[in-house]
């Protein structure tokens, strides 16, 4: 029998959103724990400076959401770029993109159109040294207001979706995307700024990070960084409780919640911050464009046709919800490629469902949610991935699952083709049941038709813009088994 997900509505928000955070890390191709250390590193120096106890609050969940609009972007870096949009974004935030010089044009050299020929690469680079400024602003829109949007989904406060819609304006006016100056831009969000780039300088330096992190806050004081921040910095940059706690920001960042009471998910915000990140996952490709919600709503058809209970429905709608998150660490040149993937696409994408696992299990409460999650791609004959389960490991929570995620990549449009017809849909999925997948999951689904679809949201500009570009080629490959 399944524990109930939602049974004493007692998880700390911080421990799922911190969880959760890591997935976001992957997009923005940071190492893990990224988003938790710049929240350790904003809650120091709201310390320092005296931020009152609801400002870190505020503060707190900010940092933690900070890059929820990350994948919205993410298609349009691609496009842009003509390469790699994780190793572009990883790329973007150890340079100053502000000024152009030697560091601009090392990033568009290690950036821009990768292995393509001589001369279409210069043609690449001409066009994003012409159109650079504007890019970085499209860019940079869609993804603050997407993640200022998700904020105020799960509940969080204005101030913290506020700081979240200007984490990349700078100290000088230089900064994206509304271009504000000095003291006009909120205090969370020049915190969050400093804070997110020292993780990163940190990060990647290893013995010397501290001192990487605190040369980079002097270079970039007074353009970036608001100077009396860096001079807190400074100040705790010296002591080594803020090391200690670096170090150990997985747990001490739920430590460092600033509130006596801590706020926690009941059923509702659990709900609506699983709704949140199905989001975040759908908005990083066209091809997969509503697809979390369109699997929960199979899933949860099916569910209630074989009689489940309320409880293991509200499991499978979550896990549904959440099964894809792992698929944030493959890069849109993939996700997004026009034609068949290569062997060593294809092996980035299988990792995914593992990934999905490893991120939801971090969740204590979230045991069997992540178990199956990380089971949506196994299949009952043990062909599937990653561990290559069979019907004997298969619950029939995992089975529904298996079939509702096939059931939507077949019958959702797509920007390279029409809806499928469903009888076309239920032919493709009949040959594999009951091979495959499970019988009478899949006939539940049949006698439930039409199911119900979550209402359709609007594209943001950078899958639109994708979505014309993929409309004029040929997709070759349908992504049923991505
Ligand atoms: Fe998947
Ligand atoms: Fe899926």
């Amino acid at each position: 029998m399944m524990a109930s997900p939602s049974a004493d509505s007692a998880i700390p928000v911080a421990e799922v959103i911190s969880a959760l955070s890591c997935a976001l890390d992957l997009v923005e191709g940071q190492p893990k724990g990224h988003a938790v250390r710049s929240c350790v590193f904003a809650m120091h120096i709201a310390r320092e400076i005296g931020l009152p106890p609801e400002a870190q609050s505020d503060l707190y969940y900010a940092s933690l959401m900070k890059d929820a609009g990350c994948s919205a972007n993410a298609s349009t870096m691609m496009h842009i770029l003509g390469s790699d949009d994780i190793a572009g974004k990883r790329g973007a935030v150890t340079i100053d993109w502000t000024r152009m010089g030697w560091e601009s044009l090392q990033y568009a050299l290690a950036h821009v159109k990768r292995g393509a020929p001589f001369l279409e690469r210069m043609r690449a680079l001409f066009t994003l040294a012409v159109n650079k400024r504007q890019d970085a602003k499209v860019v940079n829109q869609i993804r603050c207001d997407r993640g200022a949007n998700i904020a105020r989904r799960i509940g969080l406060s204005e101030a913290s979706a506020e700081a979240i819609q200007c984490l990349n304006e700078h100290w000088n006016g230089r900064g994206m995307p509304q271009g504000l100056v000095g003291e006009q831009i909120p205090l969370l969000s020049r915190i969050m700024n400093l804070a997110q780039t020292v993780d990163v300088f940190y990060s990647a330096h290893g013995e010397a990070g501290p001192s990487a992190a605190y040369a980079i806050a002097r270079k970039r004081s007074g353009r970036w960084f608001d100077p009396d921040l860096v001079k807190a910095y400074g100040s705790l940059a010296r002591r080594k409780a803020l090391w200690g706690d670096v170090e150990n920001a997985t747990w001490r960042v739920i430590e460092l919640e600033p509130r006596e009471e801590h706020l926690v998910a009941d059923d509702e915000r659990l709900d609506n911050i699983c709704l949140a990140f199905a989001d975040v996952i759908d908005a990083k490709s066209p091809f997969t464009y509503q697809h979390s919600t369109g699997v929960a709503a199979a899933a949860v058809t099916i569910a209630r046709a074989l009689s489940m209970s309320e409880k293991e429905v509200t499991l499978i709608r979550r896990a549904a919800l959440l099964h894809d998150i792992g698929k944030l660490s493959v890069s849109n040149m993939i996700l997004d490629k026009p034609g068949k993937l290569t062997p060593e696409e294809w092996d980035s994408v299988a990792k995914h469902p593992r990934y999905s696992l490893e991120i939801l299990q971090r969740i204590s409460s979230f045991a069997d949610l992540s178990e199956l999650a990380g089971s949506h791609h196994e299949r009952l004959d043990g062909s599937g991935y990653f561990r290559g389960f069979g019907a004997e490991r298969m619950s029939t929570s995992a089975r529904i699952l298996a079939v509702a995620d096939v059931y939507d990549a077949l019958v959702a449009k797509r920007p390279y083709r029409d809806a499928l017809p469903i009888e076309k849909v239920f032919a493709i999925m009949g040959k594999d049941a009951p091979r495959a997948l499970d019988r009478p999951s899949f006939e539940a689904l049949q006698a439930s038709v039409p199911v119900e679809r979550p209402a359709e949201i609007p594209m943001t500009e950078g899958l639109l813009r994708l979505s014309a570009a993929v409309e004029q080629g040929s997709r070759v490959e349908d992504p049923v088994s991505i």
